[in-house]
This record gives structure tokens, sequence and C-alpha cells, in this order.
């Protein structure tokens, strides 16, 4: 069922009323520079990156959802894994920093809500939070493990896979070094925070959460299509001010470096995914 409650101030309608009132401030004045130049666009996701909602399992296992438990998805995405938690009878609600994704995981007749994972704003209101493949993408952790906290009830999990220490550091070294060679601070442009297990625990106790299991799990991914397509699908920060020509010729250059190490004996493009993988309680 779509509802439309003021409580999560979740569409963006709701979200531009309350700042016009300045009841919430601009969200990149709270946190300068959090929007970045990554958008997220539902079909090219579904072509591209498939893969990512189709990998959920170990996660979702680790989650043991119950049926009737009410939980958050942060970082929903287009829905897809959403919608396996839903099907196992849980009261599940999505939120993502994503319009279109919102939207493509609304018409999968899910409760979603565009909403930044910096600024939660439940209370005590859910039994576990579950996240995959969205909190490499926060590099302002504590405030979203904060609000993580103060969303679940007592002995509530947060239950979550993402990016990893090390995870896809070929790819990151191509794009960051070709970037270096057109006279671009590549580094300034990377948009990942790939944290190891002994960091992200930090962040977790430092929250009071009690940490039931963290590992770092190495996760050769195979890739759908070509480099190239998974690069114009996660890497839009590196790509941001090139065009045309330009961006084809960078594109190019950083496919040559990344073949001889990703490609392997069939053909296949081969990701070198490194996945944090953890479960912790509200105690
Ligand atoms: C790789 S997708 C994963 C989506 C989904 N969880 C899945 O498994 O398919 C990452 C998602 O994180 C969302 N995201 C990135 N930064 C976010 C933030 N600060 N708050 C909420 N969502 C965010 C993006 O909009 C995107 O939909």
């Amino acid at each position: 069922m779509i509802k439309e409650d003021i409580r999560y101030g979740v569409d963006l309608v709701t979200y531009d009323i309350w700042r016009s009132l300045r009841v919430l401030p601009r969200i990149d004045e709270i946190i300068p520079g959090m929007l970045g130049t990554q958008t997220w666009d539902p079909d090219t996701y579904a072509k591209n990156a498939r893969f990512v909602s189709d990998l959920g399992s170990p996660v979702l296992e680790l989650l043991s959802a119950r049926p009737g438990e009410r939980i958050l998805d942060l970082g929903c995405g287009d829905g897809v894994l959403t919608k396996k938690i839903a099907d196992l009878g849980c009261k599940v609600v999505g939120v993502d920093s994503s319009a279109p994704q919102v939207e493509a995981a609304r018409r999968l007749g899910l409760e979603a809500y565009v909403m930044h994972g910096e600024q939660l704003p439940f209370r005590e209101e859910f039994d576990a939070v579950f996240s995959n493949a969205v909190l490499h993408w926060i590099k302002h952790a504590d405030a979203m493990i904060e609000g993580v906290y103060r969303s679940l009830r007592c002995g509530g999990r947060f239950v979550a896979e993402c990016g990893g220490y090390g995870c896809v550091e070929k790819i990151r070294t191509a794009l960051v070094q070709a970037l270096h060679r057109r006279g671009i601070d590549g580094e300034s442009r990377v948009p990942w925070y790939f944290p190891t297990p002994g960091d992200y625990a930090t962040r977790l106790e430092r929250a009071m959460f009690r940490v039931d299991s963290i590992a770092l799990i190495a996760r050769p991914t195979p890739l759908p299509g070509d480099i190239i397509e998974y690069l114009e699908t996660f890497g839009h920060s590196f790509l941001a001010g090139l065009s045309g020509q330009a961006r084809d010729e960078y594109l190019q250059e950083v496919r040559a470096v990344l073949e001889p190490q990703l490609v392997d004996s069939e053909g296949v493009w081969v990701a070198d995914y490194v996945r944090l993988r953890f479960s912790a309680t509200k105690v």
C-alpha cells in the first residue's frame, strides 16, 4: 500500500514545503557536498546493475526476517530486494535518496519514500533496519548510524552489506589515475567510503549498538556487460565535466587499463568487489 504519511517527511513535495518553511534546512547545508553528482535511473539500473539485488541473498539470510516484523530498507533502490522482504510477510518501508528509484519501488506496490539516510526521522518504529549496497555511498556514516539506532525498537537489528575496504580498488585506481593524467584531482571525485570491519564496528559501538557479527568478504563479481556500462552506471562523479569525445576517450582509456586485470578467460568482465557484512543489535 502506498501511504503519504507526513511522519516520514518523505515525498519530495512534502520535503520542499518543510524546507521552504525552514522546518528543514537544505540537506547540502547540513552536510556540504553530500549530494554529489551520482544519479540513478531505474531502467539503467535494471539493465546494468540487477546483479546488486540478485546477490543480496546472504544479507537477507542474515536478516532472518519473520512475518509481521516491521522493517526499514535503507537505500531500497528500485525495490526489487525490498519486495523479497515484503513477500516474507513483513511490513516493509523503503527509503532512498533517489526519487526515480523510489517511484520504481512504488510501482512494485511498496511503501517507499524519498529520504536521505543521514536524516532518518523515525523513532523506535522498526524491528530491523536492512540495507544492501548503500552504506558505502554514505560518507557521513555516524549521522546515518545514529538515525538507524533511533529508528529501532530496543532489541532491534541493523543488518547490512556494503562495499568494504579494498572494494573495486582496481577500478577506482584506473578512474583516478586517468583523471590525474588530465590534470584533474581524481581522489576528490571518489564517491565511495569502503570501511574496514574495525572502523565500522567502532562507529556502531559508539552509537551504542552491540556488534553481533562483522566480516570483510572478497566477492569477485561477474558483470552483465562491458565495464563501460558499469562505469556509466556507478561512476558519474568521475565523468562530471567530461562530454563528447573527451568522455569517450576517458572511458576507453580506463577500459584499456582494466581489461588485462578484470576480463577472465571466458571474456567476462569481473569486478573486484569486497563486501562488508554485519549484524548489530540495539541493546
Ligand atoms: C547500488 S543501489 C542499491 C539499491 C538496493 N538496495 C539494491 O540492493 O538493489 C544504491 C542506492 O543507494 C541510494 N543512496 C545513495 N546514497 C544514499 C543516501 N545518502 N541516502 C539514501 N539512499 C542513498 C541510491 O539512490 C541507490 O538507489
